[in-house]
C-alpha cells in the first residue's frame, strides 16, 4: 500500500505552501521559484529536505545532498534528538529523527499514537542508508483500519516495507516498490509467531543488499527477492529498490473517510473510534525500541567523491547514477532550496520558524513529549488538516 497518506502531503501543503505553488509529477517538474517537488506538491525549504523527489523537482540539485548512512542503535529515553518536521533545516548530526503528530516515550519506548480523530504519527530518521541492515523491536497497533509502518523509503519513491494492519494480527505484510509503480503482486503476508503482533514483541529486520532483499522475523527469513528476479525486459530496467532511503515508522488510519476505498478496505474498514485503546487510553499506539542501523559498503563501481551526503546525477533514478558526494546537507534557513543554500540569513533549527505563522503555533504545542496531554494542540493541527484535505478533495474533482 502506498503508505505517504494523503494527510500528511495535505498538513505539509497547509503549513508551508503559498497558495500558488503548483504540483508536479514527472512530466510536470515544478518551476524554479518552487523548486522542489514533496510528494506532488512545489516548494522550498521543508520541501527541500528528506522526501524531495529530485526526478520530479526543477532540476536533479533542487533538493538538498542526503545525509550519508550512520552505524548507530537506537534506543529511547527522550525525544531530544528528534525535532518536529517543519523545523527541520537539515542537519542530520543534530538531529537523527523528524516527526509529525504525537510521539512519546514510555518505559524506553518510543510510542507512536494516534489520538482520537487525528491522523497519527510519522518518525523518519535524517540518515540516509544506502543499502544496509536494519531492525527493530515492534509491537504493532490494534483494530481495523489502523496501520503501523516500518518502511524505507527512497527520494524518488523505492520502497521496502512491512506493514501491519490492524485487524490481522498473526501476520505482517511485505511490500517493495520501484519509483512508486504500484503493483499488488509485490505484496505479501508473512506469518508471526507467537501470532500476537500487538501483544507480543518481535524483531523485525530488512536485510537490504544490491543484489538480494530479506524481510527477516524474529531470525528468520520470511521472504527473499533477488534483484535478478526484478528485471523488465521492455525497459531494461531491473525495477528493484535501489537508492539512498530512509527509515521511516508511523501509525496512520488507514480507515479513515480521507482515504480512498481501496486504502480503507486494505486496512480493514473504517476506524472504531470508540474502542479499547481509545477508551483507555485515548490513543491508539505501536511501541518500537532497539532500532539498529547498520551500513553496508557502496556497491562496486559506485561514484565516490566524499563522504557526507548522497546526490542523484541522473534523472533515471538508478543505482549507479548516485553520487556519495562532499557537499553539505543543511540549509540556512526555510526559504532556502537546494539551488542556493545559504542564499538567505543564517537560522538554526531552534530559532527558525517557518515563513508562515500557522505552522510555528501548531508546532509548539504539539511535541509530544509523553508528558501532558495534547489534545487542544492537537485538534487545532487536525483542523488545519481537515481544511487542506476538503481542499485538496475540491481541487481533485475540478
Ligand atoms: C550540525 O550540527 C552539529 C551538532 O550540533 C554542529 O556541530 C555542526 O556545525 C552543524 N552543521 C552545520 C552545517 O550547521
Ligand atoms: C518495561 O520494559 C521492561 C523491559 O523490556 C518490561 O519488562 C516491562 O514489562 C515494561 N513495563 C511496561 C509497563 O510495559
Ligand atoms: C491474517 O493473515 C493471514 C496470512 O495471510 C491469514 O492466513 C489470516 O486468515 C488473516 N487473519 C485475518 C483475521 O484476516
Ligand atoms: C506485477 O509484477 C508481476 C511480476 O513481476 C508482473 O508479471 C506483472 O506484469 C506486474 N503487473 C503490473 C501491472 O505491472
Ligand atoms: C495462534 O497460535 C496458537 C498456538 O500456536 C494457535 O493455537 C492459535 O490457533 C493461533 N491463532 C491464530 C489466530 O492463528
Ligand atoms: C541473474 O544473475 C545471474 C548471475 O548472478 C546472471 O548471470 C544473469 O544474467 C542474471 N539475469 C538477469 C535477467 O539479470
Ligand atoms: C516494464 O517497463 C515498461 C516500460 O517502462 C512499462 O510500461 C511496464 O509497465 C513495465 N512492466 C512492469 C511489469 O512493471
Ligand atoms: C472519539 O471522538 C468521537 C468524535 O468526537 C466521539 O464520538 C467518541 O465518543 C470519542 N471516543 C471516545 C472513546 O471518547
Ligand atoms: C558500518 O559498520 C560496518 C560493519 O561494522 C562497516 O563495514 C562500515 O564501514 C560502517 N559504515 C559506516 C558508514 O560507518
Ligand atoms: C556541490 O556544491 C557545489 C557548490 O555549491 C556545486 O557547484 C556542486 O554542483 C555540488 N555538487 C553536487 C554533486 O551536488
Ligand atoms: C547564494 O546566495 C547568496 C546570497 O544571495 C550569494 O551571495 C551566493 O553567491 C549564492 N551562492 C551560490 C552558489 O549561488
Amino acid at each position: 500500500m502506498r503508505h505517504i497518506p494523503a494527510w500528511f502531503v495535505a498538513c505539509l501543503a497547509a503549513v508551508t505552501a503559498s497558495a500558488s505553488a503548483p504540483s508536479c509529477s514527472a512530466d510536470s517538474k515544478c518551476p524554479e521559484e518552487y523548486p522542489c517537488c514533496y510528494s506532488g506538491q512545489c516548494g522550498v525549504g521543508t520541501y527541500c529536505l528528506g522526501g524531495c523527489n529530485p526526478l520530479e523537482s526543477y532540476s536533479l540539485d533542487s533538493c538538498t545532498p542526503e545525509p550519508i548512512c550512520k552505524n548507530q542503535t537506537y534506543s529511547f529515553t527522550n525525544l531530544d534528538n528528534a525535532i518536529l518536521y517543519d523545523q527541520y533545516l537539515g542537519n542530520a548530526t543534530e538531529y537523527d529523527w523528524v516527526y509529525s503528530g504525537y510521539p512519546k516515550i514510555k518505559n524506553e519506548t518510543l510510542w507512536l499514537t494516534m489520538p482520537n480523530g487525528t491522523t497519527g504519527s510519522l518518525f523518519a530518521l535524517n540518515h540516509y542508508i544506502w543499502y544496509g541492515k536494519v531492525s527493530a523491536r515492534i509491537k504493532s497497533s490494534r483494530t481495523g483500519g489502523v496501520v503501523t509502518g516500518f518502511i524505507l523509503m527512497s527520494d524518488d519513491s523505492d520502497e521496502i516495507d512491512y506493514e501491519w494492519v490492524g485487524y490481522n494480527l498473526t501476520s505482517v505484510q511485505t511490500d517493495f516498490y520501484f519509483q512508486g509503480v504500484q503493483n499488488y503482486t509485490n505484496e505479501r503476508n508473512a506469518a508471526v509467531t507467537p501470532n500476537d503482533t500487538f501483544a507480543d514483541w518481535h524483531t523485525y529486520t530488512i536485510d537490504w543488499k544490491p543484489d538480494v532483499l530479506e524481510w527477516i522475523v524474529d531470525g528468520t527469513v520470511m521472504r527473499t527477492l533477488t534483484k535478478n528476479s526484478t528485471y523488465n525486459a521492455t525497459s531494461g530496467v531491473y525495477m528493484y529498490p535501489q537508492t539512498p532511503s530512509r527509515l521511516e515508522m508511523s501509525i496512520w488510519p488507514g480507515g479513515s473517510e480521507a482515504e480512498g476505498l481501496g486504502t480503507i478496505e486494505w486496512a480493514g474498514g473504517l476506524i472504531d473510534w470508540d474502542s479499547t485503546d481509545i477508551k483507555e487510553y485515548g490513543y491508539f499506539y505501536a511501541q518500537y525500541k532497539d532500532i539498529t542501523i547498520e551500513c553496508y559498503d557502496y556497491p562496486s563501481g559506485a561514484l565516490v567523491e566524499g563522504d557526507r551526503s548522497y546526490v542523484y546525477t541522473s534523472d533515471s533514478g538508478l543505482s549507479n547514477t548516485i553520487e556519495v558526494s562532499g557537499n553539505d546537507t543543511v540549509l540556512y534557513n526555510l526559504q532556502d532550496t537546494g539551488l542556493n543554500m545559504t542564499a538567505g540569513s543564517k537560522t538554526t533549527a531552534s530559532n527558525s520558524e517557518s515563513g508562515s505563522g500557522s505552522s510555528s503555533s501548531s508546532s509548539s504545542d504539539s511535541t509530544g513529549t509523553g508528558t501532558g496531554d495534547s489534545k487542544n494542540a492537537g485538534s487545532r493541527v487536525v483542523g488545519s488538516m481537515s481544511v487542506a484535505v476538503a481542499v485538496a478533495g475540491v481541487l481533485s474533482l475540478l
